[in-house]
């Protein structure tokens, strides 16, 4: 549901209105939920499997033909199939890859330190190779990313053992009390700090890195995220570097929200997202500024 709440919103329209050409890919396929309790750790591994290889082909297919690709969830699970072709692509053509992780979340869980079996819980660590084999070898042979590449933002629930292995892996976190102390401009020249010309800059966007109170349509709420304000700057530093080559934008649940908003919402960002820009800059930007 969370890809039709944003087409409902004006995703399309709105990107189109900036002048960028957007086709609508329509919605993949795959295996439906069965709503079991985990087994060996996992839940829905099979499932899970099946709808990542079908985001890993449609991704890498566009990517290859030059696009930008977006994926709209869905689960952030999906992130791995995302991604996975991301990486693959940036092997392939020889380009530096920075992912940013928005979210409340790490996602760095394992099938032993997971305290839902969720495997929304986990994307993160199975991308720099830490899960199943089948999800770990999404993209080819070996770990799509090493722990360097990815910059996490917003994050402010992460449970005690994956807690652990986030800094066992020396994964770079800015979390709300960095935000707080240092604010959302400081956090994001230092998140993008070191993009060049040859840097792939991926954005995997799950809703509930917003405030619950400006974004309640998400399953994982956690209080206390970025503001309206907050998340339009960290989105418009990230449109000023101009490396944008890829988007997630995940977890919206439609069922949970508040007449749309929250895909709204997440339009409106996209769209800064993607160069959106005030008078201001404009101005400074006629100025050499
Ligand atoms: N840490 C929790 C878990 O592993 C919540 C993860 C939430 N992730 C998400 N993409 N919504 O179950
Ligand atoms: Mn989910
Ligand atoms: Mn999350
Ligand atoms: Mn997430």
């Amino acid at each position: 549901m969370g890809p039709e709440a944003l087409r409902v919103a004006g995703l399309q329209a709105a990107l189109e209105s900036h002048g960028l050409h957007v086709l609508d890919r329509g919605n993949l396929h795959g295996p439906a939920n069965p709503w079991r309790p985990a087994v060996d750790g996992y839940r829905h591994l099979d499932e899970v499997v099946a709808w990542n290889r079908a985001v890993h082909d449609a991704i890498y297919a566009e990517l290859q033909s030059g696009h930008l690709p977006i994926l709209l969830g869905g689960d952030h699970c999906l992130a791995m199939g995302s991604i996975s072709a991301v990486a693959r692509h940036c092997r392939a053509v020889g380009k530096k890859l920075r992912v940013l992780w928005l979210d409340a979340h790490a996602d760095f869980n394992t099938s032993r330190l997971t305290p839902s079996g969720n495997l929304h819980g986990m994307p993160v660590a199975c991308l720099c190779g830490f899960g199943p084999e089948a999800l770990v070898h999404l993209g080819g042979a070996g770990p799509a990313l090493r722990p360097d590449q990815v910059r996490q933002i917003g994050i402010r629930s992460v449970d005690p053992g994956e807690k652990r292995f986030v800094h066992e892996q020396g994964l770079e976190v800015y979390d709300m009390r960095y935000i707080d102390e240092m604010g959302m401009r400081h956090t994001m020249e230092q998140a993008l700090a070191g993009l060049d010309a040859d840097t792939h800059l991926h954005v995997s966007f799950d809703v509930d890195f917003l405030d619950p109170d400006i974004a309640p349509g998400v399953g994982t709420t956690v209080p206390g995220g970025p503001t309206y304000r907050e998340a339009q700057l960290c989105m418009e530093m990230i449109a000023d570097t101009g490396r944008l080559a890829s988007l997630d934008v995940m977890e919206l649940n439609p069922a949970l929200d508040v007449r749309n908003r929250t895909a709204l919402l997440a339009v409106d960002l996209i769209e800064s997202l993607f160069g959106k820009s005030t008078l201001m800059r404009e101005h400074q930007a006629r100025r050499g500024g």
